[in-house]
């Protein structure tokens, strides 16, 4: 912990304004962490509705995190600027992109956006499966992605993988991780490789728990079981919380062709999504699982 502090230490100007494009789960609450901890942030989504519901919950956080300092959650929620048509790219000095898990919806973004940024703006992909080697094909001006990878909830998980490949400058690694020092979190520098460090060894885990669905256990009986051993919150309801949609990805990503488990596909197919719409392996409500439903 210590070392990736120190890793984490400022070099450089510090980050004044951050742009972030996609206010879903992850996006939103990204944005909502980033003017919390003081930057200016402009949030960029196509969906209105989206947009919205991330300010919301920013407003929630800020009231949890300020308690009675109502001048505090005032000026944070200030700090985060809802920005439809995406002006904060070119005044912003990080970019991060939190759009949905799709190459060719991220690489058209990345082409529209890099010219419009300043020439010295990093520019992140919040991917948690597509691999950064693809997501940097082409990208205008000679441009460098680095991967931050953020955990869900954003706000209480403190790590944060910084992800590089062997043609990113260590001067792009070093700024990114002391970026999220910035933040307070701890940066992990790791390879662009399958599921990264974390996912690698948490997919399967969330996989194995759907098996035992498929095999007809309920899923709030595998995660009553794995809260028993300890886990702050069972596989199948972190699934739910991560997304079904984002949690097939990277467990296609990293099976080695092995078939979905059943239910997930299921699920997925019938639009339950988790948490985000309302239903996946739980039905949710006010931001919680109905796990006796
Ligand atoms: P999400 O589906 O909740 O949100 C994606 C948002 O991007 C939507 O609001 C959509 O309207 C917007 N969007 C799509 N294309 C756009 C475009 N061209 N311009 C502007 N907005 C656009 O997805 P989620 O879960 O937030 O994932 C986003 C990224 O974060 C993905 O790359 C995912 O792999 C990664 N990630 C997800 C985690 C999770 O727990 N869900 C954890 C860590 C990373």
């Amino acid at each position: 912990r210590e070392q990736l502090k120190a890793q984490g230490k400022q070099t450089g100007t510090p980050a004044k304004r951050v742009h972030v494009i996609g206010a879903g789960v992850m996006g939103g609450d990204i944005a909502a962490w980033c003017a919390y901890k003081g930057l200016t942030v402009s949030l960029q989504d196509q969906d209105g509705g989206r947009l919205a519901t991330a300010i919301g919950r920013a407003q929630q956080l800020y009231a949890r995190k300020f308690r009675r300092d109502l001048r505090g959650a005032r000026a944070a929620a200030d700090r985060l600027i809802p920005d439809p048509q995406g002006a904060g790219v070119a005044h912003a000095d990080i970019v991060i992109e939190a759009i949905s898990e799709n190459l060719e919806a991220k690489l058209g973004l990345y082409r529209e956006i890099a010219p419009r940024m300043k020439a010295d703006a990093i520019l992140a992909t919040n991917t948690s499966s597509l691999r950064l080697e693809d997501l940097s094909q082409g990208l205008p001006g000679g441009r460098q992605l680095v991967g931050i990878h953020f955990f869900n909830p954003v706000a209480s998980m403190p790590l944060v993988e910084v992800v590089h490949t062997d043609a990113t400058p260590p001067a792009l690694r070093a700024r990114a991780a002391a970026f999220v020092g910035q933040l307070d979190k701890l940066a992990l520098p790791v390879r662009s490789a399958p599921g990264f460090l974390v996912n690698a060894v948490l997919a399967p885990y969330m996989l194995e728990a759907m098996r035992c669905v498929d095999e007809g256990l309920a899923p709030s009986s595998v995660d009553a079981a794995m809260e028993a051993f300890g886990m702050p919150m069972g596989p199948l309801e972190l699934a739910d919380t991560v997304g079904l949609d984002i949690a097939m990805a990277a467990g296609k990503q990293l099976s080695d062709g092995e078939q979905p488990p059943a239910c997930l596909v299921r699920l997925v197919d019938g639009g339950k999504l988790g948490r985000k719409s309302g239903k996946g392996f739980y039905i949710w409500e006010d931001g919680k699982p109905q796990k006796d439903a």
